[in-house]
Protein backbone atom coordinates (compact mmCIF):
# COMPACT_ATOMS: atom_id res chain seq x y z
CA UNK A 1 0.00 0.00 0.00
CA UNK A 2 1.11 3.23 -0.64
CA UNK A 3 1.50 6.24 1.93
CA UNK A 4 -1.09 8.51 0.04
CA UNK A 5 -3.28 5.65 -0.50
CA UNK A 6 -2.81 4.57 2.93
CA UNK A 7 -3.68 8.03 4.21
CA UNK A 8 -7.18 8.05 1.80
CA UNK A 9 -8.07 4.63 3.44
CA UNK A 10 -7.54 6.33 6.86
CA UNK A 11 -9.62 9.50 6.18
CA UNK A 12 -12.36 7.10 4.98
CA UNK A 13 -12.31 5.41 7.36
CA UNK A 14 -12.63 8.01 9.95
CA UNK A 15 -15.14 9.23 8.43
CA UNK A 16 -17.19 5.94 7.96
CA UNK A 17 -16.95 4.68 11.38
CA UNK A 18 -17.57 7.89 13.40
CA UNK A 19 -13.72 8.77 14.36
CA UNK A 20 -13.58 12.59 12.44
CA UNK A 21 -15.50 14.28 10.00
CA UNK A 22 -15.16 17.29 8.18
CA UNK A 23 -15.90 20.70 9.96
CA UNK A 24 -19.27 22.21 9.11
CA UNK A 25 -19.37 19.40 6.27
CA UNK A 26 -22.83 20.43 5.13
CA UNK A 27 -21.80 23.84 4.35
CA UNK A 28 -18.72 22.45 2.25
CA UNK A 29 -16.62 22.53 5.29
CA UNK A 30 -14.49 25.35 7.06
CA UNK A 31 -10.51 24.12 6.16
CA UNK A 32 -8.54 23.56 8.81
CA UNK A 33 -11.45 22.40 10.96
CA UNK A 34 -12.36 18.45 12.04
CA UNK A 35 -15.43 17.22 14.08
CA UNK A 36 -14.54 14.22 16.25
CA UNK A 37 -17.44 11.63 15.98
CA UNK A 38 -18.68 8.71 18.52
CA UNK A 39 -15.54 7.14 18.14
CA UNK A 40 -12.93 9.50 17.46
CA UNK A 41 -14.17 11.34 21.09
CA UNK A 42 -13.91 7.92 23.17
CA UNK A 43 -10.48 7.81 21.36
CA UNK A 44 -9.26 11.21 21.97
CA UNK A 45 -10.66 10.81 25.47
CA UNK A 46 -8.50 7.57 26.16
CA UNK A 47 -4.86 9.83 24.78
CA UNK A 48 -5.87 12.58 27.08
CA UNK A 49 -6.32 10.25 29.97
CA UNK A 50 -3.13 8.27 29.22
CA UNK A 51 -1.38 11.66 29.00
CA UNK A 52 -3.28 12.85 32.63
CA UNK A 53 -2.03 9.63 34.43
CA UNK A 54 1.48 10.00 33.24
CA UNK A 55 2.27 13.70 32.81
CA UNK A 56 -0.20 14.94 35.56
CA UNK A 57 -2.07 12.65 37.95
CA UNK A 58 0.61 10.10 38.56
CA UNK A 59 2.65 12.15 40.03
CA UNK A 60 2.76 14.26 43.30
CA UNK A 61 4.24 17.49 42.11
CA UNK A 62 2.06 18.42 38.98
CA UNK A 63 -1.39 21.11 38.99
CA UNK A 64 -4.05 21.25 36.99
CA UNK A 65 -5.84 24.45 35.60
CA UNK A 66 -8.40 24.85 32.71
CA UNK A 67 -7.74 28.57 31.52
CA UNK A 68 -10.24 30.91 29.77
CA UNK A 69 -9.43 30.43 25.99
CA UNK A 70 -9.79 34.20 25.75
CA UNK A 71 -7.01 36.12 27.37
CA UNK A 72 -6.25 39.78 28.00
CA UNK A 73 -3.84 40.73 24.97
CA UNK A 74 -1.28 41.86 26.73
CA UNK A 75 -0.21 38.07 27.97
CA UNK A 76 0.29 37.61 23.89
CA UNK A 77 2.51 40.70 24.02
CA UNK A 78 4.40 39.37 26.83
CA UNK A 79 4.94 36.05 25.02
CA UNK A 80 6.00 37.61 22.19
CA UNK A 81 3.22 36.56 20.39
CA UNK A 82 1.41 39.87 19.24
CA UNK A 83 5.20 40.41 17.32
CA UNK A 84 6.64 37.44 16.35
CA UNK A 85 4.38 34.60 16.18
CA UNK A 86 4.13 34.81 12.48
CA UNK A 87 4.49 32.20 9.20
CA UNK A 88 6.26 33.90 5.98
CA UNK A 89 3.37 34.69 3.47
CA UNK A 90 3.81 34.99 -0.23
CA UNK A 91 1.18 35.62 -2.99
CA UNK A 92 0.74 34.46 -6.43
CA UNK A 93 0.74 37.59 -8.87
CA UNK A 94 -1.40 35.51 -11.23
CA UNK A 95 -3.81 33.30 -9.51
CA UNK A 96 -3.81 34.61 -5.93
CA UNK A 97 -3.36 31.54 -4.05
CA UNK A 98 -1.56 32.14 -0.60
CA UNK A 99 1.32 29.86 0.47
CA UNK A 100 3.80 29.46 3.16
CA UNK A 101 7.46 30.18 1.62
CA UNK A 102 9.18 27.71 4.16
CA UNK A 103 6.81 24.90 2.89
CA UNK A 104 7.70 25.42 -0.77
CA UNK A 105 10.94 24.06 -2.86
CA UNK A 106 11.26 27.32 -5.07
CA UNK A 107 9.51 30.21 -2.81
CA UNK A 108 9.73 32.65 -5.60
CA UNK A 109 7.65 30.26 -8.31
CA UNK A 110 3.51 29.88 -7.66
CA UNK A 111 3.41 25.12 -7.39
CA UNK A 112 -0.50 25.57 -8.51
CA UNK A 113 0.07 28.08 -11.97
CA UNK A 114 4.10 28.53 -11.64
CA UNK A 115 3.06 32.42 -11.65
CA UNK A 116 5.62 34.70 -9.72
CA UNK A 117 4.97 35.14 -6.09
CA UNK A 118 5.57 38.13 -4.10
CA UNK A 119 8.42 38.50 -0.76
CA UNK A 120 7.95 36.67 2.03
CA UNK A 121 5.90 38.73 4.24
CA UNK A 122 5.47 37.62 8.28
CA UNK A 123 1.54 36.56 8.89
CA UNK A 124 0.74 36.63 12.31
CA UNK A 125 -1.14 33.38 12.84
CA UNK A 126 -3.20 34.65 16.06
CA UNK A 127 -7.00 34.49 15.13
CA UNK A 128 -8.29 38.02 17.18
CA UNK A 129 -11.86 38.85 17.73
CA UNK A 130 -13.84 41.55 19.08
CA UNK A 131 -14.88 41.32 23.47
CA UNK A 132 -17.91 43.25 24.23
CA UNK A 133 -19.63 45.71 22.10
CA UNK A 134 -17.22 48.25 21.61
CA UNK A 135 -15.60 48.04 17.92
CA UNK A 136 -12.49 49.54 18.07
CA UNK A 137 -8.93 48.77 18.87
CA UNK A 138 -8.83 48.48 22.08
CA UNK A 139 -11.61 45.05 22.39
CA UNK A 140 -9.41 43.31 20.46
CA UNK A 141 -8.93 39.88 22.42
CA UNK A 142 -6.93 36.67 20.73
CA UNK A 143 -7.95 33.22 20.58
CA UNK A 144 -4.67 31.73 22.76
CA UNK A 145 -2.11 30.28 20.41
CA UNK A 146 -1.16 27.79 23.13
CA UNK A 147 -2.42 26.88 26.06
CA UNK A 148 0.76 27.64 28.10
CA UNK A 149 -0.38 31.37 28.16
CA UNK A 150 -3.10 30.29 30.53
CA UNK A 151 -0.49 28.36 33.07
CA UNK A 152 1.84 30.89 33.10
CA UNK A 153 -0.90 33.72 34.35
CA UNK A 154 -2.17 31.50 37.13
CA UNK A 155 1.51 30.34 38.00
CA UNK A 156 1.31 33.24 41.24
CA UNK A 157 -2.43 31.71 42.09
CA UNK A 158 -1.35 28.29 42.00
CA UNK A 159 1.62 28.66 44.29
CA UNK A 160 -0.46 31.36 46.78
CA UNK A 161 -3.28 28.35 47.04
CA UNK A 162 -1.47 25.29 46.84
CA UNK A 163 1.89 26.13 47.91
CA UNK A 164 4.09 24.34 46.07
CA UNK A 165 7.78 24.21 46.10
CA UNK A 166 10.03 23.93 43.56
CA UNK A 167 10.24 22.06 41.48
CA UNK A 168 6.56 21.70 40.37
CA UNK A 169 4.51 21.64 37.55
CA UNK A 170 1.35 23.04 35.68
CA UNK A 171 -0.60 21.32 33.10
CA UNK A 172 -3.39 21.82 31.20
CA UNK A 173 -5.14 20.42 28.37
CA UNK A 174 -7.45 22.75 25.89
CA UNK A 175 -8.21 23.99 22.18
CA UNK A 176 -5.55 26.30 20.97
CA UNK A 177 -6.13 28.69 17.69
CA UNK A 178 -3.56 29.18 14.65
CA UNK A 179 -4.82 30.89 11.49
CA UNK A 180 -2.11 28.45 9.81
CA UNK A 181 -1.46 30.06 6.08
CA UNK A 182 -1.93 26.30 4.93
CA UNK A 183 -3.85 23.63 7.27
CA UNK A 184 -2.94 20.20 5.61
CA UNK A 185 -2.85 16.48 6.24
CA UNK A 186 -6.08 15.51 7.65
CA UNK A 187 -5.49 16.89 11.09
CA UNK A 188 -1.75 17.37 11.47
CA UNK A 189 -1.84 20.80 10.78
CA UNK A 190 -5.24 22.51 11.90
CA UNK A 191 -6.87 25.59 13.13
CA UNK A 192 -8.30 24.64 15.68
CA UNK A 193 -6.50 22.17 17.58
CA UNK A 194 -5.89 21.05 21.01
CA UNK A 195 -2.52 20.75 23.23
CA UNK A 196 -1.71 18.66 26.72
CA UNK A 197 0.70 21.08 28.21
CA UNK A 198 2.80 21.02 31.42
CA UNK A 199 5.21 23.98 32.47
CA UNK A 200 7.51 22.94 34.97
CA UNK A 201 9.22 25.49 37.20
CA UNK A 202 12.60 24.50 38.28
CA UNK A 203 15.85 26.41 39.72
CA UNK A 204 17.82 27.33 37.06
CA UNK A 205 20.76 25.11 37.99
CA UNK A 206 18.20 22.09 37.93
CA UNK A 207 17.18 22.41 34.26
CA UNK A 208 19.13 19.72 32.68
CA UNK A 209 18.75 17.15 34.99
CA UNK A 210 14.18 18.29 34.59
CA UNK A 211 14.43 18.18 30.77
CA UNK A 212 16.16 14.63 30.93
CA UNK A 213 13.31 13.47 33.13
CA UNK A 214 10.42 14.97 30.94
CA UNK A 215 12.25 13.34 27.81
CA UNK A 216 12.07 9.92 29.24
CA UNK A 217 8.32 10.74 30.71
CA UNK A 218 7.47 11.54 27.06
CA UNK A 219 8.68 8.26 25.63
CA UNK A 220 6.74 6.34 28.38
CA UNK A 221 3.76 8.06 26.89
CA UNK A 222 4.66 6.82 23.54
CA UNK A 223 4.92 3.48 24.77
CA UNK A 224 1.76 3.64 26.64
CA UNK A 225 -0.05 4.62 23.05
CA UNK A 226 1.91 1.63 21.46
CA UNK A 227 3.38 3.99 18.87
CA UNK A 228 5.94 1.88 16.96
CA UNK A 229 9.69 2.90 18.60
CA UNK A 230 11.22 2.91 15.30
CA UNK A 231 8.52 5.45 13.70
CA UNK A 232 9.39 7.81 16.69
CA UNK A 233 12.54 10.39 16.18
CA UNK A 234 14.47 13.28 18.40
CA UNK A 235 15.58 15.71 16.24
CA UNK A 236 17.56 18.88 18.36
CA UNK A 237 16.47 21.51 17.21
CA UNK A 238 19.27 24.01 15.74
CA UNK A 239 19.66 27.13 17.86
CA UNK A 240 18.94 29.13 14.46
CA UNK A 241 15.51 27.42 14.39
CA UNK A 242 14.62 28.08 18.11
CA UNK A 243 11.25 29.54 18.74
CA UNK A 244 12.09 33.23 20.30
CA UNK A 245 11.69 31.91 24.20
CA UNK A 246 13.83 28.58 23.94
CA UNK A 247 17.49 27.74 24.44
CA UNK A 248 16.80 24.34 23.82
CA UNK A 249 14.25 22.18 22.15
CA UNK A 250 13.67 18.89 20.62
CA UNK A 251 11.18 18.16 18.44
CA UNK A 252 9.78 14.59 18.54
CA UNK A 253 8.95 13.66 14.59
CA UNK A 254 7.04 10.99 13.73
CA UNK A 255 6.82 8.62 10.30
CA UNK A 256 3.50 9.71 9.14
CA UNK A 257 2.12 8.16 5.91
CA UNK A 258 3.19 11.58 4.31
CA UNK A 259 6.79 11.55 6.54
CA UNK A 260 8.69 12.28 9.21
CA UNK A 261 7.12 15.65 10.60
CA UNK A 262 7.20 16.85 14.03
CA UNK A 263 4.29 15.39 16.44
CA UNK A 264 5.40 16.76 20.28
CA UNK A 265 7.93 19.56 21.47
CA UNK A 266 9.97 19.17 24.47
CA UNK A 267 11.55 22.90 25.22
CA UNK A 268 13.55 24.65 27.52
CA UNK A 269 11.61 27.99 27.97
CA UNK A 270 14.55 29.54 30.54
CA UNK A 271 12.54 32.64 32.96
CA UNK A 272 11.41 34.23 29.64
CA UNK A 273 7.62 34.02 30.45
CA UNK A 274 7.59 34.70 34.10
CA UNK A 275 9.76 37.54 33.44
CA UNK A 276 8.26 39.04 30.62
CA UNK A 277 4.97 38.77 32.58
CA UNK A 278 6.62 40.55 35.65
CA UNK A 279 8.21 43.33 33.48
CA UNK A 280 4.53 44.00 32.00
CA UNK A 281 2.28 43.25 35.28
CA UNK A 282 2.24 44.12 38.89
CA UNK A 283 3.00 40.52 39.80
CA UNK A 284 6.30 39.40 41.44
CA UNK A 285 7.26 35.75 40.54
CA UNK A 286 10.37 35.86 42.33
CA UNK A 287 10.81 32.65 44.38
CA UNK A 288 12.61 32.40 47.26
CA UNK A 289 14.65 29.20 48.33
CA UNK A 290 14.17 28.67 51.94
CA UNK A 291 17.15 26.62 52.16
CA UNK A 292 19.43 28.49 50.62
CA UNK A 293 18.04 31.73 50.88
CA UNK A 294 18.03 32.63 47.01
CA UNK A 295 16.04 34.62 45.26
CA UNK A 296 15.41 33.96 41.53
CA UNK A 297 12.72 33.95 38.59
CA UNK A 298 11.89 29.61 38.27
CA UNK A 299 13.14 28.20 34.67
CA UNK A 300 10.66 26.62 32.77
CA UNK A 301 10.37 22.69 30.87
CA UNK A 302 7.69 22.36 29.30
CA UNK A 303 6.37 19.17 27.61
CA UNK A 304 3.93 20.01 24.51
CA UNK A 305 1.79 17.61 23.22
CA UNK A 306 -0.90 18.38 20.24
CA UNK A 307 -3.40 15.90 21.13
CA UNK A 308 -4.83 15.48 17.29
CA UNK A 309 -1.38 14.84 16.13
CA UNK A 310 -1.24 11.94 18.61
CA UNK A 311 -4.94 10.74 17.46
CA UNK A 312 -3.56 10.94 13.80
CA UNK A 313 0.01 8.93 15.46
CA UNK A 314 -2.21 6.58 16.77
CA UNK A 315 -4.68 5.75 14.00
CA UNK A 316 -1.69 5.79 11.12
CA UNK A 317 0.17 3.32 13.48
CA UNK A 318 -2.93 0.65 14.06
CA UNK A 319 -3.88 0.41 10.63
CA UNK A 320 -3.80 -3.09 9.41
CA UNK A 321 -5.81 -5.15 6.44
CA UNK A 322 -5.41 -8.90 6.31
CA UNK A 323 -7.53 -12.03 4.99
CA UNK A 324 -9.17 -13.89 7.82
CA UNK A 325 -11.80 -16.55 6.75
CA UNK A 326 -10.98 -15.81 2.90
CA UNK A 327 -11.78 -11.98 3.12
CA UNK A 328 -10.07 -9.14 3.15
CA UNK A 329 -10.59 -7.19 6.54
CA UNK A 330 -9.05 -3.90 8.14
CA UNK A 331 -8.89 -3.60 11.63
CA UNK A 332 -7.06 -1.26 14.17
CA UNK A 333 -4.37 -2.87 16.14
CA UNK A 334 -5.45 0.24 18.83
CA UNK A 335 -3.83 -0.72 22.41
CA UNK A 336 -6.66 -1.84 24.66
CA UNK A 337 -6.14 1.23 26.99
CA UNK A 338 -6.70 3.52 23.42
CA UNK A 339 -9.31 1.60 21.51
CA UNK A 340 -12.59 3.57 22.17
CA UNK A 341 -14.55 0.07 22.96
CA UNK A 342 -12.92 -2.22 24.73
CA UNK A 343 -15.34 -5.39 24.18
CA UNK A 344 -18.48 -5.84 22.35
CA UNK A 345 -21.36 -8.47 23.33
CA UNK A 346 -23.43 -10.13 21.06
CA UNK A 347 -26.12 -12.59 20.89
CA UNK A 348 -26.06 -15.34 17.97
CA UNK A 349 -28.97 -14.59 16.89
CA UNK A 350 -31.15 -11.34 17.41
CA UNK A 351 -34.73 -13.13 17.00
CA UNK A 352 -34.17 -15.61 20.01
CA UNK A 353 -35.44 -14.15 23.04
CA UNK A 354 -33.64 -15.99 25.24
CA UNK A 355 -30.12 -15.80 23.89
CA UNK A 356 -30.41 -11.30 23.85
CA UNK A 357 -32.18 -11.82 27.48
CA UNK A 358 -28.93 -13.57 28.00
CA UNK A 359 -26.29 -11.63 26.39
CA UNK A 360 -27.80 -8.46 27.49
CA UNK A 361 -27.45 -10.00 31.24
CA UNK A 362 -23.55 -11.01 30.30
CA UNK A 363 -23.22 -7.15 29.20
CA UNK A 364 -24.67 -5.92 32.50
CA UNK A 365 -21.77 -8.21 34.40
CA UNK A 366 -19.20 -7.00 32.66
CA UNK A 367 -19.99 -3.40 33.04
CA UNK A 368 -20.20 -3.59 36.70
CA UNK A 369 -16.85 -5.80 36.48
CA UNK A 370 -14.73 -3.00 34.53
CA UNK A 371 -16.23 -0.22 35.46
CA UNK A 372 -15.61 3.16 32.87
CA UNK A 373 -14.97 0.79 29.93
CA UNK A 374 -16.83 1.11 27.12
CA UNK A 375 -19.05 -2.28 26.39
CA UNK A 376 -20.70 -1.86 23.40
CA UNK A 377 -23.76 -3.91 22.15
CA UNK A 378 -24.59 -5.28 18.41
CA UNK A 379 -26.98 -7.18 17.32
CA UNK A 380 -27.33 -5.89 13.53
CA UNK A 381 -26.41 -8.56 10.66
CA UNK A 382 -24.58 -11.49 11.26
CA UNK A 383 -22.22 -12.30 13.50
CA UNK A 384 -19.06 -12.17 10.61
CA UNK A 385 -20.74 -8.62 9.48
CA UNK A 386 -20.29 -7.49 13.25
CA UNK A 387 -17.55 -8.49 14.12
CA UNK A 388 -15.97 -6.76 11.09
CA UNK A 389 -17.40 -3.64 12.36
CA UNK A 390 -15.43 -3.80 15.48
CA UNK A 391 -12.42 -4.80 13.90
CA UNK A 392 -12.73 -1.37 11.89
CA UNK A 393 -12.85 0.81 15.41
CA UNK A 394 -9.86 -1.43 16.83
CA UNK A 395 -12.35 -3.14 19.89
CA UNK A 396 -9.82 -5.91 21.17
CA UNK A 397 -12.76 -7.99 22.32
CA UNK A 398 -15.82 -9.18 21.27
CA UNK A 399 -18.18 -11.81 23.34
CA UNK A 400 -20.60 -14.09 21.68
CA UNK A 401 -23.83 -15.41 23.75
CA UNK A 402 -25.00 -19.07 22.13
CA UNK A 403 -26.91 -21.87 22.68
CA UNK A 404 -24.17 -23.22 24.36
CA UNK A 405 -24.15 -20.31 27.02
CA UNK A 406 -27.64 -21.41 27.52
CA UNK A 407 -26.58 -24.91 28.35
CA UNK A 408 -27.54 -26.60 25.30
CA UNK A 409 -24.10 -28.49 25.48
CA UNK A 410 -24.36 -28.53 29.14
CA UNK A 411 -20.07 -28.74 29.81
CA UNK A 412 -20.39 -25.18 28.02
CA UNK A 413 -23.00 -24.08 30.02
CA UNK A 414 -23.02 -20.12 31.27
CA UNK A 415 -19.53 -20.02 29.35
CA UNK A 416 -19.76 -17.12 26.52
CA UNK A 417 -16.86 -16.99 23.19
CA UNK A 418 -14.10 -14.36 23.19
CA UNK A 419 -13.03 -13.39 20.08
CA UNK A 420 -9.78 -11.63 19.97
CA UNK A 421 -9.30 -9.15 17.30
CA UNK A 422 -5.87 -9.55 16.40
CA UNK A 423 -5.97 -13.13 15.37
CA UNK A 424 -9.49 -13.21 14.89
CA UNK A 425 -9.40 -16.92 17.39
CA UNK A 426 -11.88 -17.33 19.57
CA UNK A 427 -12.09 -19.60 22.35
CA UNK A 428 -14.76 -20.40 25.14
CA UNK A 429 -14.29 -18.73 29.10
CA UNK A 430 -16.51 -18.08 31.85
CA UNK A 431 -17.57 -14.63 32.10
CA UNK A 432 -15.68 -13.93 34.95
CA UNK A 433 -12.91 -14.67 33.26
CA UNK A 434 -13.99 -12.54 29.90
CA UNK A 435 -13.71 -9.58 32.76
CA UNK A 436 -10.90 -10.87 34.28
CA UNK A 437 -9.03 -11.02 30.45
CA UNK A 438 -10.57 -7.11 29.43
CA UNK A 439 -9.16 -5.77 32.98
CA UNK A 440 -5.76 -7.63 32.22
CA UNK A 441 -5.61 -6.23 28.89
CA UNK A 442 -6.48 -2.94 29.99
CA UNK A 443 -3.91 -2.68 33.10
N1 LIG B 1 3.61 25.91 23.98
C1 LIG B 1 4.53 25.52 22.97
C2 LIG B 1 3.91 25.29 21.67
O1 LIG B 1 2.74 25.58 21.47
P1 LIG B 1 4.38 24.34 19.30
O2 LIG B 1 5.53 23.53 18.80
O3 LIG B 1 4.01 25.54 18.53
O4 LIG B 1 4.77 24.72 20.80
C3 LIG B 1 3.17 22.30 20.34
O5 LIG B 1 3.13 23.39 19.46
C4 LIG B 1 2.47 21.10 19.73
O6 LIG B 1 1.14 21.46 19.33
C5 LIG B 1 3.13 20.58 18.46
O7 LIG B 1 4.21 19.72 18.76
C6 LIG B 1 1.97 19.84 17.81
O8 LIG B 1 1.77 18.58 18.43
C7 LIG B 1 0.79 20.73 18.17
N2 LIG B 1 0.45 21.65 17.07
C8 LIG B 1 1.04 22.83 16.80
N3 LIG B 1 0.45 23.43 15.74
C9 LIG B 1 -0.53 22.59 15.33
C10 LIG B 1 -1.52 22.65 14.28
N4 LIG B 1 -1.62 23.70 13.47
N5 LIG B 1 -2.38 21.61 14.16
C11 LIG B 1 -2.31 20.55 15.00
N6 LIG B 1 -1.41 20.46 16.00
C12 LIG B 1 -0.53 21.46 16.17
Amino acid sequence: MSDSNLMEKIVSLCKRRGFLFPGSEIYGGLAGTYDYGPMGVLLKENVERIWRELFRDGRDDIYGVDAAILMNPKVWEASGHTATFADPLVVCAECKRRFRADQLDDPSVCPECSGALSEPKPFNMMFATKAGVAEDESATVYLRPETAGGIFVNYKNVMDSVHPKLPFGIAQIGKAFRNEIAPRDFIFRLRELSQMEVEYFVAPAAWEKAFEEWRETMHAYARALALPDEKLHELEVPQDDLAHYSKRTIDFEFDYPFGRKELWGLAYRTDFDLSAHMERSSASFEYLDEETKEKFVPHVIEPSLGVDRTVLAVLASAYREDELGGETRTYLTLAPKVAPVKAMVSPLLKNKPELVEKAREVRAVLRAALPGAVIAWDDNGNIGKRYRRQDEIGTPFCVTVDFDTLGEKPEFANTVTLRDRDTGAQERLSVPDVAGRIRAALA
